[in-house]
């Protein structure tokens, strides 16, 4: 709170995701999406073969280091998929999901991914938007897909990019 006051333009590096941050990636996790991850499920994610990281953290707050997102990648034979992304909402449209996103692309292209793949709820407006900005192309969807909290069904789209 003290930092937010002191601090009235945030800066944010974007670092590789380490398994000491998975405590705060699981809370933003929980309190942006309906059904949370712990931060056990993210450790073994992390911990798996091809599955990596980044996360934003503000840099020119004074006394600790404020959370700003996270994105998280699966990279394997050739095609990469994101498995989630989340900015707090008080940090949102500030560029920190396009910068984790171009973080994720560009660590995948460098493993080798041809492509890239995510799943999105089609009424998610403000992700739906960056990855169509970022390059993304509808390649299939899930109707009634996704329940919501009350119990109204929605869409999954499949997106898909080429890397190279
Ligand atoms: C989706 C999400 C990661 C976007 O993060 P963000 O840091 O706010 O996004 P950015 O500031 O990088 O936005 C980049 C562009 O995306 C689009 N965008 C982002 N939020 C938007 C919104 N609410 N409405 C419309 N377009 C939006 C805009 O084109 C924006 O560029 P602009 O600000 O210059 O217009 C964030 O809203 C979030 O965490 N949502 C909850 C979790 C979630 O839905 N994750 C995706 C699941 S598939």
């Amino acid at each position: 709170m003290f930092d937010d006051y002191l601090s009235w333009k945030p800066f944010f590096e974007v670092v590789p995701m380490e398994i000491s941050d998975c405590v705060e990636v699981s809370e933003l996790h929980g309190a942006r999406f309906p059904r949370g991850w712990n931060d056990g499920e993210f450790q073994n994610l992390l911990l798996q073969k091809g599955v990596f990281g980044f996360v934003a953290r503000q840099t020119n707050a004074f006394f600790s280091k404020p959370f700003g997102g996270f994105v998280l990648v699966r990279e394997a034979a050739g095609e990469a998929e994101i498995l989630t992304i989340a900015v707090p909402e008080k940090f949102g449209r500030l560029g920190l999901g396009w910068r984790l996103m171009q973080a994720g692309l560009r660590e995948a292209t460098s493993r080798g991914a041809e492509t890239m793949f995510l799943e999105v709820e089609a009424e998610n407006k403000a992700a739906v938007t960056l990855y169509g900005r970022l390059g993304f192309k509808k390649v299939g969807e899930r109707p009634a897909y996704y329940t919501g909290a009350d119990g109204r069904r929605s869409s999954a789209l499949v997106m898909s990019r080429v890397l190279r």
